[in-house]
């Protein structure tokens, strides 16, 4: 059968119209991408800013941790003589697991580490506890004497530097303050079933915060806790106690640095395989003069910034960034032992002085407070 040949319709004025129109809108939408493109571009944040946790990479372990949060004090107890206990509250805070601290950023600026000792499993708020230390540095007389109920606060974090690994069996060793990582870490044990053992010793038993709850987690008839008060026992015995570990069992401590060596140096007569995990809130030494060969000037190129910063001999990276670009850098104990000023590097050869980086961090971080350029090379940092 023949077919019907097509007829082509001419346009009409309307359909004329709309090709017009639709060519228009997209002209204007592609002069738009490109101009946002342009402002992105040119923006100090380009390229986009490094997550707070990188979700890949060798950056993960390190935990360059910047973000910061408002809370609210929304509770402030008498724990133990000279230790006030506040639970800070808010919305969306970050879950976090036992051995985590964060940076509160006190009325004055400074920044001081405190380890989370609620219950990882409430929402909606980080307890933290705080001794009065009438010699410090401040941080804490701040605490006690400018945070009250209501108070608001700056909180960094929370970070973790001494996570609770899985093992068959704990020992755990806290003195004083130092229990309050070592609290969440006994009781996820408790919780999971796992045996553990406890030697909590301090000055006395009226200065030793959460005394009442330890003494309650100990089973009756178990001897799982020993509390030492040194006003009434004397000093604990740790050699007694590490005897009676289990072979491979992970030993956490933490509290005043004599406490921490002497645990440290009683290790290789204890029973085969322990693991000791410390944490310190000072640092194990000092850190060595830097060579020589490192302590000259050097240059930093905060890549984000857009700016260089010259580095003098005998300043550190900290002050100079501060001092030339970023005056609101966070920082706490510059002496490499807190993590507060951990920093990415995307190029450039670190000479590392801390003691408490990882070698997987050191891959790819540094603490500006204590480390320098390899022989007055240059850095690229991720600021
Ligand atoms: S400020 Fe504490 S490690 Fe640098």
């Amino acid at each position: 059968m023949p077919r019907t040949p097509r007829i082509r319709k001419a346009p009409t004025a309307r359909t004329a119209r709309a090709v017009r129109t639709v060519a228009v809108a997209a002209a204007a939408a592609l002069v738009a991408r490109r101009a946002l493109r342009h402002r992105i571009k040119a923006s100090p944040l380009w390229p986009m800013p490094a997550l707070e946790t990188p979700v890949s990479g060798k950056g993960r372990d390190a935990q360059v941790t910047t973000t910061s949060r408002q809370l609210t004090v929304a509770e402030r107890t008498e724990e133990a003589a000279g230790v006030v206990r506040l639970r800070l509250a808010g919305d969306g805070l970050p879950d976090w697991e036992p051995g985590a601290h964060i940076d509160l950023v006190l009325p004055s600026g400074a920044i001081r580490q405190y380890s989370l000792c609620g219950d990882p499993a409430t929402p909606g708020s980080y307890t933290i506890a705080t001794r009065l230390i009438e010699d410090g540095r401040g941080g804490s007389r701040e605490v006690h004497e400018r945070l009250h109920e209501g108070t608001a606060v700056e909180v960094r974090g929370p970070r973790n530097r001494f996570r609770l690994d899985e093992c068959h069996a704990y020992v755990f060793l806290a003195g004083g303050i130092g229990i309050t990582p070592i609290l969440p870490m006994v009781r996820r044990a408790e919780r999971e079933g796992v045996p553990w053992r406890l030697l909590y010793a301090g000055r006395s038993r009226a200065s030793m915060p959460f005394l009442e709850e330890i003494e309650k987690l100990a089973a009756p008839g178990a001897d799982r806790v020993t509390v030492v008060a040194e006003d009434e026992d004397g000093r604990p015995d740790l050699a007694a106690l590490l005897a009676g570990a289990p072979p491979y069992a992970a030993v956490y401590c933490c509290g005043p640095e004599p406490l921490m060596d002497a645990v440290a140096a009683l290790l290789p007569d204890a029973p085969e395989g322990l693991t000791l995990h410390t944490e310190r809130f000072a640092p194990a030494a000092a850190p060595s003069p830097a060579p020589a060969a490192d302590n000259v000037p050097f240059e930093v190129e905060l890549h984000r910034t857009g700016r260089t910063v010259t580095v003098p001999a005998g300043t550190s990276i900290l002050r100079a960034i501060r001092d030339q670009a970023l005056p609101d850098l966070p920082y706490s104990c510059e002496q490499g032992f807190c993590g507060t000023c951990q920093q990415r590097v995307l190029a450039g050869e670190v000479a590392h002085r801390d003691e408490l980086l990882t070698d997987a961090e050191r891959d790819d971080s540094l603490l500006i407070c204590v480390s320098r350029a390899r022989d007055g090379g240059r850095l690229v940092l991720d600021l």
